[in-house]
């Protein structure tokens, strides 16, 4: 029998609960998620070290080799949302340059822990457009290609750890 696709969907629903995550944790961001509009009054407790924050998430350290990306905002939600499908949908050519995404729930990603870029230096820059238009032959339009947005991989591979402002046909 022909094995049915995976798709994203599935993946919520595989992942309401975590292999990594507590229920204390998953409940932690439950609440946080629901009073996100509340969050001065509300701040997300999590026993883990922060690892980054951009404008939309806040990154926490499993210190298990990967990384939970908390939304902050409506924006963050989808941002999760987009790194989720992305990472599902394109092609391997592609994926090689995108932050593995492990699991997914309501208001949380996680993905592998990569350390981002200090510095682009002037070798990287330059791969820059390439990766670009690597992106947009497949109709994804690569924003936001910045240092704080990117690592390398041991074999000096451009990875992209947010990817979450790409835009793209759903
Ligand atoms: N996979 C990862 N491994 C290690 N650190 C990460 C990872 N993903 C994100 N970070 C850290 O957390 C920071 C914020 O994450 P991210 O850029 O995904 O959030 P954002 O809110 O979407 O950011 P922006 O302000 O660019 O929109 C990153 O700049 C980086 O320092
Ligand atoms: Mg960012």
């Amino acid at each position: 029998m022909k094995r049915k696709r995976r798709t994203s969907s599935d993946i919520v629903e595989e992942t309401k609960r975590s292999t990594m995550l507590s229920d204390r944790d998953l409940e932690s961001i439950r609440h946080w998620i629901m009073n996100m509009k509340r969050k001065s009054k509300n701040k997300l407790r999590l026993k883990y070290t922060v690892i980054g924050s951009g404008k939309t998430r806040i990154v926490y350290d499993l210190e298990n080799g990967y990384v939970v990306k908390v939304a902050l905002s409506k924006k963050g939600l989808t941002s999760n949302q987009k790194e989720l499908h992305l990472y599902n949908r394109c092609s391997r050519r592609l994926r090689k340059h995108l932050c593995p995404v492990i699991e997914y729930g309501n208001g949380w990603i996680i993905m592998k822990k990569i350390s981002r870029i200090e510095k682009l230096t002037e070798e990287y820059e330059k791969k820059l457009p390439r990766l670009r238009k690597k992106f947009l032959k497949e109709g994804i339009e690569a924003r936001s290609l910045r240092s704080k947005n990117l690592a390398i991989s041991s074999d000096n591979r451009i990875i992209v750890i947010d990817y979450g402002s790409f835009r793209y046909d759903d």
